[in-house]
């Protein structure tokens, strides 16, 4: 669940989701980063304050852990945090910017490949993060301040998958940087705030030993149903490297 689980960061908010969120953990492993809606940034506005408050009320309600790992059998999942309210990574020169877009650090970043270090070779990889990492079609927007300098950083990870919320919009699309290739996963929105009024849509991950496949699943009213959508990519499975590279742009600590 890439985040979002809030509207204002509000207890209250926080218990329905974690009585929401419950039922998804009934059927399966789960987890959860917080995204900007769920982060208390007037705790510390540009940087001024106590930035551990930031989720004080995401760790006590939701998941006390910001950046979760889960390790299945043939695919490992980590969790990013990049929901870092009006903190130095996190703000661009537009205030219309401040509070919504996300940041990672190269602290993050190296934390999250120490924890897939583990992960055995066979297995997907998959990053989670809040804020989409590749520009909207629809929104025109970036998810994240300092957008192709985390592109580098994180194609660097060396996942097969980055999947991401914030933007509403379904989109799928291969990224490849001098640093490596992902694919980038960003997810349409289960709430009723649908971008253009699209219908809400899940995206489907697929992968074999030879091929990885996504395919985005539209919710048809008529049918009450997610079904198969036109929306798909498919790559080639490629090992991955035995030892990670270092991002070649170091990020904000
Ligand atoms: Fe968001």
């Amino acid at each position: 669940m890439s985040g979002d689980v809030s509207q204002r960061a509000r207890v209250h908010e926080f218990r329905d989701a974690r009585a929401w969120l419950d039922r998804f953990a009934a059927c399966a492993p789960l987890m959860v980063v917080p995204g900007n809606h769920d982060t208390a940034w007037w705790h510390a506005p540009f940087g001024w304050g106590e930035a551990d408050a930031l989720h004080a009320r995401y760790r006590e309600h939701i998941s006390a852990e910001l950046e979760p790992v889960l390790h299945l059998p043939g695919v490992s999942l980590v969790g990013l945090n990049s929901s870092l309210g009006m903190l130095p990574p996190a703000l661009t020169w537009y205030p219309r910017d401040w509070r919504v877009k996300g940041g990672l650090t190269t602290a993050q970043i190296d934390a999250a490949r120490r924890k897939l270090a583990v992960t055995p070779p066979e297995s997907l990889r998959i990053a989670v993060v809040h804020h989409n990492v590749v520009k909207g079609r629809l929104s025109k927007r970036w998810g994240l301040a300092r957008p192709q300098v985390q592109l580098d950083a994180l194609a660097a990870l060396d996942v097969d998958v980055i999947c991401s919320g914030h933007d509403h919009e379904e989109r799928l699309e291969l990224v490849t940087r001098a640093t490596g290739q992902f694919v980038a996963s960003t997810a349409n929105t289960l709430s009723n705030r649908m971008r253009g009024h699209r219908p809400s849509a899940v995206t489907v991950i697929e992968a074999n030993a030879s091929a990885l496949t996504l395919r985005a699943w539209p919710y048809d009213a008529s049918a009450r149903a997610y079904t198969p959508g036109p929306l798909a990519l498919s790559v080639p499975r490629r090992p991955h490297r035995s030892t990670n590279a270092q991002p070649p742009t170091p990020l904000r600590r």
